[in-house]
């Protein structure tokens, strides 16, 4: 089965900054420590963009470190918040587009995962919008990635969401061109999935029949102000990220509030790589290793 970590919105700033009073350092690393704690036989982290706060290079080179403490491949992807010059000049090997966009595809257990680049500014860096855009090129390239999938399902990722969430000020500066996206997906009907970041709030539901799943941040996340037309709201609530398994059974997304299930799962599953079994019915914990269950005494 494929195992997902995907993580979104990390907002890192240079030292000495925060985000409403949030060290996005801190925070971070102690998702990071929790994913490589908990979760280090996932195949690979995905991560949806906004890298940085403010795209400046600082920031992206404090970034560096810690991803290298994840035990599985990163893949970084861009968003509203980043910049591209200053992102490939701290992340030089991140694959390219023939157009010179942050997209790629990766072939894991049977999915095709698409990675998606939403980032309104041109191939060569000049400044764009909060709101995204697939430009006719980028959506040029999606379409052979849809095509050439074969017999593989297809896990859709884009920082920008395609469709609405409800929540007025953030709807204004979602993917302009989502309609030709849905469009062009329709036409292959193979994708299984789509994961979205930007909201900093969990969201799951369906755009056109397709499935979605949003995630947290590890830092600031969206308040339930659906009417507010500001897209800049903030609250202070647990960090959180994405766990995706998907096989031949379809796919289940989970997420984990990390910072408040870390003290559970550090008294219950210290020091264990563990995937926790789809037909367990008494919360404990599977050690594959040892292909053992230890029984709890709390419910999961
Ligand atoms: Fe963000």
């Amino acid at each position: 089965m494929l195992k997902l970590i995907v993580l979104t919105d990390l907002h890192m700033v240079p030292r000495g900054t925060r985000i409403i009073g949030l060290d996005p350092y801190r925070r971070l690393a102690s998702g990071i420590r929790h994913i490589a704690t908990h979760h280090a036989d996932a195949d690979a982290v995905i991560v949806l963009g906004d890298l940085a706060h403010r795209g400046d290079v600082a920031s992206y080179r404090r970034l560096v470190p810690l991803l290298r403490r994840l035990p599985q491949p990163v893949h970084l992807m861009l968003g509203n918040h980043d910049d591209r010059s200053s992102f490939r000049r701290v992340f030089p090997a991140v694959p390219l587009d023939p157009s010179g966009y942050a997209q790629q595809v990766i072939d894991l257990a049977g999915y095709r995962l698409v990675l998606l680049d939403t980032l309104d500014a041109p191939a060569d860096g000049r400044p764009g919008s909060a709101a995204g855009r697939l430009c006719a090129m980028r959506r040029a390239w999606l379409d052979a990635a849809l095509a050439s999938a074969g017999r593989r399902r297809v896990l859709l990722f884009m920082h920008h969401p395609p469709g609405p969430t409800g929540f007025s000020g953030m709807d204004a500066v979602r993917l302009a061109d989502g309609e030709d996206v849905f469009r062009l997906l329709h036409r292959y009907g193979n994708v299984a999935h789509i994961f979205a970041g930007h909201i900093h709030r969990t969201i799951n539901g369906t755009w056109h029949g397709m499935p979605f799943s949003m995630f947290k941040s590890p830092v600031h996340q969206q308040p339930m102000a659906f009417a507010s037309a500001s897209a800049s709201l903030s609250v202070d609530e647990p960090a959180a990220y994405g766990i995706v398994l998907a096989g031949e059974h379809g796919v289940v997304v989970h997420t984990d509030d990390y910072e408040i299930s870390g003290p559970w799962l550090k008294r219950h599953c210290r020091g264990e790589v563990h995937r926790r079994s789809l037909s367990a019915d008494d919360g404990g914990c599977r050690t594959d290793e040892q292909g053992a269950r230890r029984r709890t005494s709390e419910a999961p």
